[in-house]
């Protein structure tokens, strides 16, 4: 990926809210158009509406369910016919489920997997065929700072557990694709504002344990302009608050100032 992001073509998923929307933002902050995806069109549609008014880049959005293949390949295809290449994909989308493992509805594995998992892979294979081609391209996989907990945080195991999948792919992917001039780039978010930890309990009961977007866009930015021969393989941004920790890292489970 040469310095020079202006001009170009990213994919975000789930890009009409929470960190994809912060992340979108911040490519086209950068001068990058964007593809955005998200299984609603609504929200979607008034996010790059939002975005394409504030910067002085194309936004098209597009209806994708990250678990269907078929949604996957038409969202490639409309990128390829709109912008004619894919320079960069954020793959974000992604879906929680906070439960003791006995209490976990049946359903929610197969959600969790071909949306946090399988998504992820799936779009990867789609693109990548043309970066290697192109010998250039970047890749920014959203995963969690949860997995640098061993054990994983409780009644998050199926989550998790998914999240250490993908990352260990995504490791094996760097190794894979640096041959071809194409980046790959984890990020381990710590606990974030969103809808996302809005659903959970215990992490929101302190709404000060919650970090905003900010420091996961910087980290992005970060990954997309380093000099062309750099990537960074893996950045953690992690909450200072978060609970989570506290296997790996004494940790009171309190705030500090209590
Ligand atoms: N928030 C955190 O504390 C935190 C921490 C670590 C990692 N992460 C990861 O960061 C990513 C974004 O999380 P977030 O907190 O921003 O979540 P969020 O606020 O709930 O937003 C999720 C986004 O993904 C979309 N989405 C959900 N399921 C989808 C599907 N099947 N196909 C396509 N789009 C889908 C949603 O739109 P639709 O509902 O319209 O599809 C929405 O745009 C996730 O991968 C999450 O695991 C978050």
């Amino acid at each position: 990926m040469s310095l020079e992001l202006k001009g170009k073509t990213a994919i975000v998923t789930g890009a009409s809210r929470g960190i994809g929307k912060a992340l979108a933002c911040t490519a086209a902050g950068l001068g990058i158009n964007l593809v955005i995806g998200a299984r609603n069109l609504g929200p979607l549609k008034e996010t790059a509406e939002e975005i394409a008014g504030k910067f002085k880049v194309e936004v098209l959005p597009v209806a994708c369910d990250v678990t269907k293949l078929g949604d996957l390949e038409n969202l490639v295809k409309s990128a390829k016919d709109k912008f004619g290449k894919i320079d960069i994909l954020i793959n974000n989308a992604g879906v929680s489920s906070q439960y003791p493992f006995q209490e976990q509805p049946i359903e929610d594995f197969e959600r969790l997997a071909h949306t946090n998992y399988l998504g992820y892979v799936r779009l990867i294979r789609l693109v990548i065929n043309d970066m290697i081609k192109n010998k250039s391209g970047a890749i920014i996989n959203m995963v969690s700072g949860s997995t640098l907990c061993d054990p994983l945080p409780r009644n998050f195991i199926v989550y998790s557990s998914l999240k250490v999948g993908l990352r260990a792919f995504s490791k094996g992917l760097f190794w894979e694709l640096r041959d071809h001039g194409i980046k790959v780039t984890s990020i381990l978010p710590g606990v974030t504002d969103t809808d996302l930890t809005g659903k959970l309990q215990e992490i929101t009961s302190d709404a000060s344990r919650l970090m905003t977007t900010e420091a996961i866009e910087n980290a992005v930015r970060f990954a997309l302009t380093v000099p062309a021969n750099v990537c960074p393989l893996e950045i953690a941004v992690i909450n200072q608050q978060t609970p989570w920790t506290a296997p790996v890292i004494p940790f009171k489970q309190q705030h500090p100032g209590k």
